[in-house]
């Protein structure tokens, strides 16, 4: 990917910078029927380059979304939540506009003073947003130019989306990458061009089928695959082991099996586990036992994370590596009973004496709700989505906009 134009090139003392944040957060609803953010992950890794601008003395606007609410404005999609932890986290207000890009947003940003910060209503609740028309996309974006001076990209989360606030807006003004950008730019671009070895990549999580670009990707640069989450299923499957009634994708048997005999060809270590945690239910009370690959799972049971053996075995490959990436869990970590898999292999991530990544997604989420040593692991990416996109090789749009001319 070409180098991307970098805050400190941006001029923006005493201008109103338009800033582009993934404030996608996860939300649960509290006894008394308020919204309350369960990860505020997204919301901490912006607050280097907000910070970095209010002390600048720039007025800064942020545009986000949240959720996917089809260009419809809808109450329990508000950002108003967000704002909130916004201020709270950066210890002073956050001015919050009632609009996307009306009176509500003018006012708002009519009122601000040099250091000061406002957010926009969620992104999406204009239809402009998301429209295949790029035409529609440019006049939302021409909206939000007439508001400020200069543009910030900062949402790793959306930069493979074209979008108005992605890809629209950095046409329509001075523009540069955000820090958080810039760094996950820097990371994924390291991870895909320049890794130092042995380079291990941990993939899990339910759906093979959401990972094949980035196997097919990967497989031609690492020197170990390490195959766990629901995702294992299909490729033990493919070298007819049973499975019971664990997670399999019948249509992708044939695509898994070509990968197992590519990485065999070219000498990639593809490693799967070896013994697994099964449960008579997918419940978090379920009977559970622990079964070999080699015995198999029997009819009405179901693999839900991977077994003791195979958690010692990741472990000890990811610490033995000079690079590890990892996307996906090991097994269904939200349930006590099936978290020891996704638990080992992020502790192992810790030990890593060289470059660790947690590539966004459920594994980020994972990290946090375990309570594993967020400072131990080199980067934490916000991108979940976009950091697989990355992975797979792809230029993401958002970015390329922000290349260097
Ligand atoms: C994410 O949560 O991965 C980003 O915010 C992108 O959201 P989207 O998949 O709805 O575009």
């Amino acid at each position: 990917m070409s180098p991307v134009v970098s805050l400190s090139d941006l001029a923006v003392s005493g201008r109103t910078v338009l800033l582009r944040a993934d404030f996608n957060v996860p939300l649960d609803t509290d006894a008394s029927g308020g919204r309350v953010i369960t990860d505020d992950g997204r919301i901490r890794a912006a607050l280097p380059t907000i910070q970095s601008l209010t002390s600048q003395g720039a007025r800064v606007v942020i545009l986000a979304h949240l959720g996917r609410p089809k260009g419809v404005p809808a109450e329990e999609l508000s950002l108003r939540p967000v704002a909130a932890r916004l201020a709270e986290l950066l210890g002073q207000p956050v001015a919050m506009a009632a609009d996307v890009c009306s009176d509500s947003a003018k006012a708002v940003v009519a009122g601000l003073a040099p250091g000061e910060v406002a957010m926009l209503e969620n992104v999406r609740f204009d239809p402009r947003e998301t429209s295949k028309d790029v035409g529609e996309r440019t006049a939302l974006a021409s909206h939000w130019a007439a508001l400020g001076d200069c543009f910030v990209s900062d949402g790793f989360g959306v930069v493979h989306r074209e979008q108005a606030s992605v890809t629209e807006l950095p046409q329509l003004l001075p523009h540069a990458a955000g820090l958080l950008v810039a760094r996950e730019a820097e990371v994924f671009t390291t991870l895909i061009t320049d890794p130092q070895r042995p380079y291990t990549v941990v993939l899990g999580g339910s759906k093979v089928s959401d990972k094949l670009g980035v196997i097919a990707n990967l497989i031609t640069k690492v020197d170990r695959l390490l195959i766990g989450g629901g995702m294992c299923f299909t490729f033990l499957v493919a070298q007819g082991h049973a499975v019971g009634s664990s997670l399999v994708e019948e249509d992708q048997v044939d695509t898994v099996r070509g990968f197992l005999a590519d990485a065999a060809e070219r000498g990639v270590d593809l490693v799967l586990p070896t013994d697994l945690v099964i449960a008579d239910a997918f419940a978090a009370d379920a009977n559970t036992k622990v079964v070999t690959v080699e015995q198999g799972v029997p009819d009405g049971w179901m693999g839900l994370d991977i077994g003791p053996e195979s958690a010692a075995n990741f472990a000890r490959l990811v610490e033995e590596s000079a690079t590890v990436v990892w996307n996906g869990p090991m097994g269904v970590f939200e349930m006590a009973a099936f978290e020891a898999g996704t638990r080992a292999v992020g502790e192992a991530l810790t030990r890593v004496d060289g470059m660790s990544v947690v590539g966004g997604g459920d594994s980020a989420a994972a990290v946090r709700l375990l309570g594993i040593d967020e400072a131990a692991i080199s980067h934490i990416s916000t991108g979940g989505g976009a950091s697989l996109e990355f992975l797979e090789g792809r230029t993401l749009p958002g970015l390329a906009v922000l290349a260097k001319s």
